[in-house]
């Protein structure tokens, strides 16, 4: 409840100084005025309100000249700033309403047609839905119209009257297991580095986290991938996905690998990956052939990450499956050949478990049956060799 006597009592300087112990992330709301200009405003109030109606808000001062636009246009872009964009927030608040978009690149967003920044991490497209009034301030809630992810960039965060950006320190807080790994991989990084360089080819390491595979580095040309890196990409322990770790990996990893398999796999799939087991195995490496079906397994796996830990979206276990049958096939043609995606082998831990999977992706063009031989007999001395790196 405000009162006469509440606001005596606090200092605004004071008011300021606490609130500013809240970071925030910065946006930059933007629109239209009558005469079709772009206009916008810094600010750091806004927030997700609603999911069921798809809802925002964003606090704007009573006297701000860019609300007023926005209010007379009804419609706003919210774009959310990455830490790249600290000059856009500068001058989004501080220069006059006529020359805030000098040198900012923009276009008009799908929807409403209001401004998006160029470069911005997220944008939000809406159409105001309700003002209600709150103090000095009014209380914006838009209409969410459209949305989506903008540049691959960490947000700028407002803290303290200062600028900063998000640092991932939950990394080291919530996953420890990821962070041995990584600190694994940094140790190969440079070894990796000159296999790609050597064989020209893109090289990859995954890790087994739990019940994901998570590629942890890359290195050299990607030849197929959509996405400029292939780093982060995670896809369940699920057959014949981590041959590797389950066919060096015993019993328990073997369990944990024919888990996820549903009666829709088939009844016999559990005999099928112990076979499977033993033939990579005694291959000495995992042979992933099919180009296509391999590319879609990476864009749906993008698409339909697994959220919730042991479920996998049925797309994403459609697709899995559907790479089951032109991995590891039983025997290669030396002259036949064949659309060939990559090799893995393992590289053993000090405690002689597997703890990645090095893989070497093929050229784009078919290849013969003794070249995916050829390239399994590098994988599989390269791995030796990092295993061995990693037991001095
Ligand atoms: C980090 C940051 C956050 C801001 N957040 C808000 C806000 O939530 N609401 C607001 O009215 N102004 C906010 N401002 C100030 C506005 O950006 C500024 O007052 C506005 O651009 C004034 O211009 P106008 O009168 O042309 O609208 C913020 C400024 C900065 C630097």
């Amino acid at each position: 409840m405000t009162s006469d006597a509440t606001a005596d009592r606090i200092d605004p300087e004071h008011f300021r100084s606490v609130l500013g112990r809240h970071p925030t992330g910065v946006v930059v709301v933007t629109s239209l005025d009558e005469a079709g200009r772009p206009i916008g405003m810094t600010v750091g109030s806004f927030t997700s309100v609603s999911l069921d109606p798809p809802l925002v808000a964003f606090l704007p001062q009573r006297g701000s000249r860019t609300w007023a636009g926005i209010r007379a246009r009804g419609s706003f872009c919210v774009n959310v700033l990455g830490a790249h964009q600290e000059s856009v927030c500068r001058r989004m608040a501080t220069a006059d309403p006529g020359s805030k978009f000098d040198g900012v690149g923009w276009r008009p967003s799908a929807i409403t047609g209001m401004p998006v920044i160029e470069d911005s991490v997220a944008v939000i497209d809406c159409t105001v839905d309700a003002v209600h009034a709150a103090g000095d301030h009014d209380i914006v809630v838009g209409a969410v119209e459209q949305l989506d992810t903008g540049a691959a960039a960490v947000p700028l965060v407002f803290y303290r009257g200062g600028y900063g950006s998000f640092v991932p320190t939950s990394l080291a807080a919530v996953d420890e297991d990821l962070l041995g790994q990584l600190r694994l991989v940094d140790r190969l990084r440079g070894e990796l580095d000159r296999l790609a360089a050597r064989l020209d080819t893109e090289c990859t390491l995954v890790s087994l986290v739990r019940d994901q595979l998570i590629l942890t580095a890359s290195a050299g040309p990607a030849r197929d991938s959509a996405a400029s890196t292939r780093v982060g990409q995670r896809v369940p322990f699920l057959p014949p996905l981590g041959g590797v770790f389950a066919a060096w990996g015993g019993r328990a990893r073997f369990d944990a690998w024919i888990a996820g398999l549903e009666p829709d796999d088939g009844a016999d799939e559990v005999t099928s990956c112990r076979e499977l087991a033993g033939r990579i195995r005694e291959r000495g490496y995992v042979v992933a052939l099919g180009h296509g079906a391999t590319a879609h397994l990476e864009s749906v796996s993008v698409e339909v990450p697994v959220r919730v830990p042991g479920h996998t979206p049925p797309p994403l276990h459609a697709a899995i499956a559907g790479v089951r049958s032109a991995y590891n096939p039983a025997t290669l043609d030396a002259t036949a050949t064949y659309e060939f995606a990559y090799v893995s082998a393992p590289i053993f831990g000090e405690a002689g478990d597997v703890v990645l999977a090095l893989s070497l992706y093929g050229p784009g063009e078919p290849v013969t049956g003794a070249a995916i031989e050829a390239y399994g007999r590098e994988v599989t001395a390269m791995a030796a060799a990092l295993s061995e790196g990693l037991a001095v």
